[in-house]
């Protein structure tokens, strides 16, 4: 089946654009801070997949001095509005060596992999990251749980698309965004963990933790699965040591 990145065109940009942390969004960033603290040493950080520039401002926060690619223009268009001193490149897919071989401490990935298809295409785009990274350099990817698609959630429905509980590595799932005010499905590229696995040893890099952060009570939000279901898989990837 085609998939087209949902994210190039300049409405659905705008309307991410609005997004901070809302929600189960909160919980794909609230542990990111201890974790990056605990794995990365130094401050220069790829942010892959950028979009309108959430994660890179996020870093940004934290001292790192960061560059955001991404493939789509009208993402990076409102990341540089929000951000005017920012550093924010369009990239081709899985060329990314001007930037600078084994420079980076750490290459961050944030929902970027839920929207890229095929094996042969992530790995070479994985490959491509590795080489930017230093040998003692980390990479930070996070993306949906497998499980995302067939519950429900404070920023997510996915009722109406019965055929993601049928779904394999490298099918189309979809869900709506409740945090938005644009309704249209989002898709997705399915991939389970065990695949994630096989993919990073693929790309020469092997998996430091996995982290798979849970809801709590004392939090302002109206979880639903999210207290005993992980909507977000965080793992945490250093080069393998050949
Ligand atoms: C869901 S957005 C996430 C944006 C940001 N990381 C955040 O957390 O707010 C995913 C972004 O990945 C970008 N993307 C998709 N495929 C890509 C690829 N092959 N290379 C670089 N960026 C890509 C999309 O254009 C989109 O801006």
């Amino acid at each position: 089946m085609e998939f087209t990145n949902s994210w190039g065109n300049q409405f659905r940009a705008e309307s991410y654009s609005m997004l901070e942390f809302p929600n189960t969004y909160y919980l794909a960033y609230r542990d990111l801070p201890e974790i990056i603290s605990k794995h990365v040493k130094g401050k220069k950080a790829i942010d892959f997949g950028c979009g309108t520039g959430r994660s890179t401002r996020f870093l940004k926060q934290f001292g790192f001095e960061v560059i955001g690619i991404d493939i789509a223009q009208d993402m990076l268009d409102i990341a540089k509005k929000l951000d005017i001193n920012g550093d924010y490149q369009l990239v081709i897919n899985g060329k990314y060596s001007h930037l600078g071989v084994e420079q980076f401490d750490l290459i961050q990935s944030i929902f970027t992999f839920d929207n890229i298809p095929g094996w042969e295409n992530r790995t070479q785009i994985l490959v491509s990251l590795h080489d930017l990274m230093k040998p003692t350099g980390r990479m930070i990817c996070l993306d949906s749980t497998p499980e995302l698609y067939t519950n429900e959630w404070a920023s997510f429905t996915t009722k109406d698309f019965p055929e993601n509980w049928h779904a394999k590595t490298e099918d189309l799932v979809r869900d709506i965004m409740l945090d938005v005010e644009d309704r249209r499905p989002v898709e997705d590229i399915f991939w389970t963990e065990s695949d994630y696995h096989k993919l990073f040893d693929l790309a020469g890099l092997e998996i430091e933790e996995t982290y798979k952060p849970l809801g709590r009570d004392n939090e302002p939000y109206t979880w639903i699965s999210e207290k005993e279901i992980a909507p977000w898989i965080i793992f945490v990837i250093k080069k393998k040591n050949i």
